[in-house]
């Protein structure tokens, strides 16, 4: 009777903890089948393991390791050990645990071991948090995963909220689910979980997970209001700015920056000055007569912000440069082309009122016509000798 009992609630309990993750956890029976250890369970969600002991022990030792060897050991006097704050160990590769009563040979050995086709689960997974609140995270379908195979992404905040279901998939052409988009996301301080499991018709799709920190993956926002402060008579530039927006630090302090001084007219040559930590930069090398362009950038320092560098700020510039040269030259030309312009339209003026004096144009006209005329003359002159023999034949007859 109690061990049909004990049999139904093993199978409940391998449907309802295991099942959705197509998982098998064992425990392997030691020679002596009367081991005092039985009904060891693991609370994923919590990460606690817990047992039954059929003798009172007053210590306990329990071990978890990953399939890179690494582990970790725990004390207890009660059969139970809780993980939470040491473990963030994915579960997609497999981990072993040990339950082991000090100064004896009773131990225990459990194994959670993922099942499902090997090379299905996505590959390549990676979030970034980007303008503050937002997310993405993106995969890639796993190369020996059948074609019908469907994706879904789980995410749990920290260990005392519930799983939460993407809600904004980024698809491909064949409306597989390549990725989530999270539109309100605020950092907090503890780790945040990742599952991403699949399903096809044909087989077990192996699922993965993964402990992100997310200020980790956050991608800074520029620093904001960066403004220039150059005085002709003090040799140097004041620039400021302010904190990049993040949506869960407010210290000033726990940002560094990087500012990058261009000359304008040598292109190629970019100056990075090493990193500050105020808000406030004096540039000393200021040539009023060279134009810069200016652009910062942040990255954590302390506190739980990226230490990656951000994104950078529009570039700005100041400096009169050679530009202020080349406007007042371009001025000037403008103003000598104006006169130019002005000069050849009055010259243009006068020519023309010249053209009624000295009619130059029309002559060689004149002249063909003239030629002309004189051709028609000649012909016109022999004309009348001809009709003068003429008269003179008629004359004869
Ligand atoms: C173990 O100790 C508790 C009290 O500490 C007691 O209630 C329980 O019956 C004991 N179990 C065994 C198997 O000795
Ligand atoms: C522990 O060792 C003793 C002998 O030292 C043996 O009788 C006993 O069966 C062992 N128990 C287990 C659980 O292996
Ligand atoms: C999957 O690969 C692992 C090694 O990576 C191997 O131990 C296991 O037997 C493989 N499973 C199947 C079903 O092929
Ligand atoms: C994952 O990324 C690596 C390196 O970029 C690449 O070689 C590999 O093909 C990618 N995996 C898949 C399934 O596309
Ligand atoms: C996030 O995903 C959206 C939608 O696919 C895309 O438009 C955007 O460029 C992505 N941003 C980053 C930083 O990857
Ligand atoms: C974003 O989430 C915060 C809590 O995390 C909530 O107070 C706020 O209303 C949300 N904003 C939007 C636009 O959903
Ligand atoms: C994926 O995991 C979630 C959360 O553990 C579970 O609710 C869901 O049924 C799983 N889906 C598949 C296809 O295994
Ligand atoms: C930056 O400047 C804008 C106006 O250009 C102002 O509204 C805003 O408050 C400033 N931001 C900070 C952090 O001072």
């Amino acid at each position: 009777m109690f061990d049909t009992l004990r049999l139904i609630c093993m199978i409940w309990w391998y449907m309802t903890l295991f099942h959705p993750l197509h998982a098998d956890f064992q425990c392997m029976e030691s020679d002596a089948q009367d081991s005092p250890i039985t009904n060891v369970n693991v609370d994923w969600r919590k990460m606690e393991l817990s047992w039954e002991s059929s003798r009172n022990f007053s210590e306990y030792k329990c071990t978890i390791m990953d399939r890179d060897m690494e582990y970790i050991d725990i004390e207890v006097d009660s059969p139970l050990c809780s993980f939470q704050e040491h473990l963030n160990k994915p579960l997609h590769k497999g981990i072993f645990f040990n339950i082991e009563v000090p100064n004896t040979n009773i131990s225990k050995q459990c194994s959670f071991l993922p099942g499902g086709m090997n090379g299905s689960a996505i590959e390549n997974f990676s979030c970034v948090i980007y303008n503050i609140f937002l997310m993405n995270c993106t995969w890639q379908a796993g190369r020996d995963a059948p074609a019908d195979t469907q994706y879904f992404l789980y995410w749990q905040k920290s260990r005392d909220e519930e799983k939460m279901e993407c809600e904004l998939y980024i698809k491909d052409e064949n409306f597989r689910n390549m990725g989530c988009v999270f539109q309100n996301v605020s950092i907090g301080t503890e780790t945040t979980y990742f599952l991403v499991n699949g399903s096809s018709k044909d087989s077990l799709i192996q699922f993965y997970d993964e402990y992100i920190d997310l200020y980790k993956i956050e991608i800074l926002t520029a620093p904001l209001n960066v403004t220039t402060d150059c005085t002709r008579d003090s040799a140097g530039c004041i620039i400021r700015w302010h904190p990049p927006l993040t949506n869960h630090v407010e210290e000033p302090t726990c940002f560094q920056y990087e500012i990058s001084i261009q000359n304008k007219d040598v292109p190629k040559e970019e100056k990075k000055l090493p990193p500050v930590t105020d808000n406030r930069y004096e540039f000393q090398n200021y040539n009023e007569k060279k134009r810069y362009t200016l652009k910062i950038r942040a990255r954590g320092k302390s506190c739980l912000v990226s230490s990656n560098w951000g994104e950078w700020s529009e570039p700005i510039e100041f400096g009169q440069g050679k530009d202020y040269f080349i406007f007042v030259i371009l001025f000037l030309i403008a103003l000598g082309t104006i006169s130019i312009t002005f000069l050849l339209y009055c010259l243009f003026k006068r020519f023309c009122s010249f053209k009624n004096v000295f009619p130059t144009i029309p002559q060689p006209r004149d002249k063909f016509s003239a030629l002309t005329d004189e051709d028609i003359q000649t012909e016109y002159v022999n004309l009348p000798t001809k009709s003068h023999t003429e008269e003179i034949t008629a004359i004869e007859e």
